[in-house]
């Protein structure tokens, strides 16, 4: 079959009447992918409810249920209405209800309109996705040295696109110079990943640095750029200091300019526990936007996932939904939070009390949030060399990375983090 064009037209009319500036952002493939609201999908939904319905690629048995089996229903004490079929490419609609919900209850200063989330396969699609909706081959994309190495496959290997690095640090905190002087020029389209609390590092920008990474945002925008900004928000919430930013930089840049899209990325592998679930969501905010305008955005990202997995497991869509809307789910929430908050403070205080013996060794790097740490090792020391040496003489595995050793804490007991830094601390001196 070719191209729907009426159905990409209508679409790509949407996003223009309400903004051009963001359907400039698409890539080629972007602004030709729509989800089919004719054919199959269409056909089947009307068919629903009718006495005969021949149309749907389930099976269904006499009795109008879905059919299962019994050893896989034994473990699942769920309708089987909420798990054998499939879920919508768009994600169910109450979990996506219940998701937007949340992301305004955890970002209170969010004043603008968002679109409603759309499901992915986890946070990983989630970026992916993104990038088939808007990065064509070569284009530059914007972010720190220290990232999560997944970007090199989503959008380097997958994407073809280059990688544009500024400088993630500079003395304590956020190098927001040398991200700023990547913003340069004028009538350009630009496209950033920002991500807080960030891996490999832990480091989540203070209420100063966000306000001021907001005000460049806004001076390229004015300079007539279109910026796409892509917020990766894996370990939200998992801030332990005062003066870090709290929510997400979305509530700034979702209502910051007509000339930004602020892509919020998310999900509850990290921040709920959930990795093995596979759930994301892909939700966007700009300032100048339609109701219109978003519904293409959301049908457009669910063409892309519909073209790439059909749509997301129903299963852990429906023992999600569950939970966030239990009654317990914020107590628990806390109760890990605290776990991982007192493992963090923990290490912060090891690291303070042997500052002067770590000293010709290693140094840490700034951290204040999420999963991890990272120490900086002293020229001479190769982080590979310690890694294996770590792993071989003192039972104990980190991640080497450059000449950086990164620790989670979030995977190690309180009572084993001074011991981790011991272990590193004699592991180091072998080889000084
Ligand atoms: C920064 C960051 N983003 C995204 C992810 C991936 O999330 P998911 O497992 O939901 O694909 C990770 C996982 O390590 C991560 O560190």
């Amino acid at each position: 079959m070719t191209l729907n064009h009426n159905e990409v037209n209508l679409l790509n009319s949407a996003i223009t009447d309400g903004n051009p500036n963001i359907y400039s952002l698409f890539s080629k493939k972007g602004k030709e992918i729509y989800f089919p609201s004719k054919g199959v999908l269409q056909q089947g939904n009307a068919a629903k409810g009718k006495r005969i319905n021949a149309t749907i690629g389930m099976a269904i048995e006499d009795n109008m249920r879905p059919m299962h089996l019994q050893s896989l229903d034994k473990w699942i004490p769920l309708d089987p209405l909420k798990v054998y079929p499939y879920a919508p490419s768009y994600g169910i609609s109450p979990l996506r209800k219940r998701w937007q919900d949340l992301i305004k209850e955890k970002n209170p200063s969010l004043n603008s309109d968002i679109s409603l989330p759309v499901v992915t396969n986890g946070i990983t699609h989630a970026l992916s996705i993104i990038c088939y909706l808007f990065v064509n081959e070569d284009e530059n994309i914007v972010l720190s040295d220290k990232y999560w190495e997944n970007y090199d496959f989503i959008f380097q290997y997958g994407g073809k696109a280059r990688l544009n690095l500024f400088n993630t640090f500079s003395q304590n905190g956020f190098d927001v110079a040398s991200m700023e002087e990547k913003l340069e020029g004028k009538n350009k389209k630009q496209i950033m990943i920002l991500n807080f609390p960030h891996n490999p590092t832990g480091y989540t920008i203070s209420v100063n640095e966000a306000e001021r990474i907001t005000e460049i945002l806004k001076k390229s925008a004015d300079r007539n750029n279109k910026i796409l900004v892509l917020l990766d928000d894996a370990y939200f919430g998992l801030v332990y200091e005062d003066g870090v930013l709290k929510e997400s930089l979305f509530s700034k840049l979702a209502q910051a300019h007509p000339n930004i899209l602020a892509v919020k990325m998310d999900g509850v592998t990290k921040e709920d526990y959930a990795w093995g679930f596979r759930i994301g969501f892909i939700t966007y905010g700009c300032q100048s936007s339609t109701e219109a305008l978003y519904k293409a955005l959301e049908a457009k990202t669910a063409g892309a996932i519909r073209g790439n997995i059909s749509s997301g497991p129903h299963l852990s869509q429906s023992l999600l939904l569950n939970a966030l809307t239990s009654t317990s789910y914020s107590q628990e929430k806390k109760e890990k939070y605290n776990l991982l908050s007192t493992r963090y403070l923990v290490l912060k205080s090891t690291l303070e009390e042997n500052r002067e013996k770590y000293k010709p060794y290693f140094k840490p790097l700034p951290f204040n949030s999420g999963y991890f740490m990272c120490v900086q090792l002293n020229p001479g020391l190769d982080a590979e060399v310690i890694r294996i040496t770590l792993l071989e003489k003192f039972s104990t595995g980190v991640i080497a990375i450059d000449s950086m050793i990164r620790i989670a804490f979030s995977s190690v007991s309180e009572k084993d983090i001074p011991t981790i830094f011991d272990n590193l601390y004699h592991a180091c001196q072998m080889f000084s």
